[in-house]
């Protein structure tokens, strides 16, 4: 397999970031363009920045947008990620620095470098990629794939709106503008995110076996762990990382099927859902390919090797 080329859209975010180890690990990273979601933008941006220090890399990080393209959302995920989206540890201070370019004029900015050649691999609320489309509806003709973490595809979602998963929940109008705009993309949903769980102990054996990277992520997951725990949500869940994986490796897939997501915007009880023409009645071009099924073990491999355990571990 010849490395894959990324290029990451996030909000970092404790699931952003056992992604973010997975790119570095498995593939080529062109940059890291920032969203407020999770937490507030401030917060995401020196996660960001924390990782690439902790990585050693020279990964450019883009600031990009502060909140959603047109009303402000009334949830975020503190009370998973921690106030500070990393688990509350104190870090210190960042020693790498944001570029000064904005994030959607990199995101077009590096597709026109590199047509063709990057998959846009987008994990957070997709506020910068809708302002990208915006300034430039070319950009789906220079991108290898959009792999999109978000929605969930028979609404059993994971915010205040049930049906809504927290990426698309956050910014419905960006994910609309991102789901028109897009031909194709890869879906993976919270659904599936659920379905793919770690085990704890199993996870705990690689946390325990891996390096400096493990000793990190073992940190930054503490509040989120707890946070699962307390509301019955079983095993490591981790919906970056599986998004991240279907995107370093779409033979990874397993089942998936064709289908048209539309993005509810106006509902009272379900602005932000993901409404999936499952029948063909809409009789729209399937616009997402939704992840149903993945090969577990080679998942397990990727994170076990982004996390610098032995691969029999
Ligand atoms: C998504 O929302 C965020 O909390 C996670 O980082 C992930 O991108 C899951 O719904
Ligand atoms: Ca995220």
């Amino acid at each position: 397999m010849t490395k894959p080329q990324l290029l990451i859209d996030t909000d970092p975010g404790v699931d952003d970031a056992l992604a973010i180890l997975m790119a570095h690990a498995h593939g080529d990273v062109a940059g890291l363009s920032v969203a407020a979601g999770n937490v507030g933008l401030a917060h995401t941006m020196r996660n960001a920045l924390t990782l690439v220090d902790l990585l050693g890399v020279r990964t450019p990080v883009f600031a990009g947008c502060a909140t959603p393209l047109v009303r402000q959302s009334d949830e975020d995920a503190a009370f998973v990620h921690g106030s500070d989206g990393f688990g509350d540890i104190g870090f210190a201070e960042p020693i790498a620095t944001a570029q000064e370019e904005v994030a959607a004029q990199a995101l077009l900015r590096l597709t026109r470098e590199r047509p063709g050649e990057l998959t846009l691999v987008a994990l957070a609320p997709l506020t910068n990629l809708a302002l990208a489309l915006r300034l430039d509806p070319t950009l789906p003709e220079r991108v290898a794939r959009l792999v999109v973490m978000g929605g969930a595809v028979t609404g059993v979602g994971n915010t205040g709106k049930v049906p809504a998963e927290f990426n698309i929940g956050f910014d419905p109008e960006a994910a609309h503008v991102v789901f028109e705009s897009f031909p194709q993309f890869d879906l993976v949903d919270w659904e599936a995110t659920l379905r793919y769980a770690f085990d704890d102990t199993q996870f705990d054996r690689w946390l325990a076996a891996g390096d400096h990277r493990a000793d990190f992520f073992g940190k930054v997951f503490g509040t989120a762990r707890t946070f699962n725990e307390a509301h019955a949500r079983r095993g490591v869940i981790a919906a970056d990382a599986l998004a991240m994986a279907v995107a370093i490796d779409p033979a990874i897939v397993t089942r998936a099927e064709r289908r048209h997501v539309a993005v509810e915007l106006d509902g009272s009880l379900t602005r932000g859902a993901t409404v999936v023409d499952w029948a063909g009645r809409s009789r729209r071009e399937p616009n997402a390919n939704i992840v149903l099924e993945i090969d577990a073990e080679r998942f397990a491999a990727m994170v076990r090797h982004a996390l610098g355990a032995p691969t029999a571990s």
